[in-house]
């Protein structure tokens, strides 16, 4: 995804272009990101359209939390399958038939191959608890204490199959103060998890993103927010 492109965001397989965009949320846990998106549905502030919640892990509370909004959900356990290839393409099976225009990782908790990636090229999201591209890979409020940063966050991406490399579509920073735990420095990362991720599904289902030369631009515009933050404030464009 390095050349300049159209406005994304557009499926041909999306049944329902013109209203509400569908889209399918892959999780493996606990779906406080989830929670957000569904509440910002119901909220009327993000025009789509849950059709499936999908876990790979049976007992995920995200699975309840999608039970409860009424939403359809499926449980395809990696551990059923011999290969990635094979666990991956049960997932594209039960995805597809949903139709959705965009998937969204929230705390799915698997690393998908390139197939799979190519498969949803370009309308494949994840959200990331860091300032990409800072802190790839787990631990990432551990390694952001350790490391001595004074700025922590989170970025949601386009997923390509350079693991959290993807191009970045917003990213939120919260300070780092110096009596935080992991934990702590967690909880105030996820606050602003649970509000950039709906604002860039919501950019992407009004097709105001494309990307050139590698970087998401929002309505032909490079935000400065894009950049690593230098003043702790979170992107306040709505
Ligand atoms: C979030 O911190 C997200 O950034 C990361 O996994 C966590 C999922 O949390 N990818 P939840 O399941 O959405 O509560």
């Amino acid at each position: 995804m390095t050349a300049s492109t159209p406005p994304i965001g557009e499926s041909p397989t999306d049944r329902s272009a013109g209203s509400s965009a569908g889209l399918v949320v892959l999780i493996s846990g606990r779906g406080s990101n989830l929670q957000a998106i569904i509440n910002a549905v119901r909220a009327g502030r993000l025009p789509a359209e849950i059709r499936a919640v999908i876990g790979n892990e049976h007992g995920a509370p995200g699975l309840a939390r999608a039970r409860t909004a009424g939403v359809p959900t499926h449980v395809i356990s990696h551990r059923d399958f011999s290969t990635r290839d094979q666990f991956e393409q049960a997932l594209i099976d039960r995805i597809d038939p949903y139709s959705p225009r965009l998937v969204v990782l929230a705390g799915f908790m698997r690393i998908l191959g390139k197939s799979f990636i190519d498969h949803y090229a370009g309308r494949l999201l994840n959200i990331h608890p860091s300032l990409l591209p800072a802190f790839p890979g787990l631990h990432t409020h551990a390694r952001a204490l350790q490391s001595g940063v004074k700025y922590h966050g989170a970025s949601v991406h386009f997923v390509t199959p350079d693991v959290d490399g993807g191009p970045v579509i917003i990213q939120a920073s919260v300070p780092v103060r110096p009596d935080d735990t992991p934990e702590i420095l967690a909880e105030r990362v996820l606050q602003e998890e649970h509000r950039i991720y709906p604002l860039a599904i919501r950019w992407f289902i009004e097709n105001r993103l494309s990307i050139r030369d590698g970087k998401v631009l929002l309505d032909g515009q490079l935000r400065p927010e894009q950049g690593l933050p230098s003043t702790g404030s979170a992107a306040t464009i709505s």
